[in-house]
């Protein structure tokens, strides 16, 4: 499949790397514009790209996004044709610049990034694992391969995002809507930032349902 990332750094470089090696094609894009990413792409290989957050979007028929969630408001500068038909993955967590996490009461932070987009389909993933348990933390298949947490609220797209997942070495786990499952993906919620099995998985979602 064709990936636009948005956010090259931690969790969009390294997303970028397993998805090129899983035989997929990758254009990373940030702030600065493509220029600035030259020589990363050139680490990464054939296949790479960097691209504007435009030109990404438009290439990708899945967009991860993998930048600081305050910065959500970029997707509604862009017109909103361009996300038609696509897969959008969202990876950001509501952290200030000072890395404390933002109260949002009721909401949870995937549904603050879908309204930015009118009719997005949006997939909550990425965010409940560090990045460095997404660079070394893949395994060949088996029951011992780690889970990538998943919500939404369209079933195609959780089908889209967890064959995406299993390509890279892991095992997604739907924990349900994006309000309801976005919730457990929290930051603070016994699945975040926890590394753990399907078996264990299932064990700490009956605990927090
Ligand atoms: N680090 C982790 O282990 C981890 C795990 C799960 C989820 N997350 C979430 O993933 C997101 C990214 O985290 P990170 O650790 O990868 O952060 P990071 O290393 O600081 O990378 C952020 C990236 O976003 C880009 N960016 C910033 N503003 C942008 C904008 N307006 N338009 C386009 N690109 C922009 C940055 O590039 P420029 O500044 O050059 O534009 C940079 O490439 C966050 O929401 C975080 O909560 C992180």
């Amino acid at each position: 499949m064709k990936i636009g990332i948005i956010g090259s750094g931690n969790i969009g470089g390294t997303a970028a790397k397993l998805f090129l090696n899983a035989g997929h094609e990758i254009a990373v894009s940030n702030s600065k514009g493509p220029q600035s990413l030259q020589l990363f792409v050139e680490s990464l290989g054939a296949g790479a790209k960097a691209m504007t957050v435009e030109d990404t979007i438009a290439f990708g028929d899945v967009i991860l996004l993998a930048l600081p969630w305050r910065k959500r408001e970029v997707l509604r500068s862009l017109r909103s044709e361009l996300f038609k038909n696509k897969i959008v993955i969202d990876a950001t967590n509501p952290y200030s610049e000072t890395f404390e996490v933002i109260d949002l009461g009721n909401r949870t932070s995937s549904e603050e990034v879908a309204k930015q987009v009118p009719g997005i389909h949006l997939v909550k993933a990425f965010n409940t694992m560090y990045y460095e348990t997404l660079r070394d933390g893949s395994r060949p298949s088996g029951e011992d391969r780690l889970v990538l947490f998943i919500a939404g609220d369209d079933d195609d797209a959780k089908a889209v995002v967890s064959k995406l997942i299993e390509d890279i070495g892991f095992v997604a786990v739907d924990t349900g809507s994006l309000r309801e499952g976005g919730r457990k993906q929290q930051p603070g919620s016994p699945i975040y930032n926890n590394s753990m099995t399907v078996e264990t998985a299932r064990i700490r979602l009956a605990e927090i349902a």
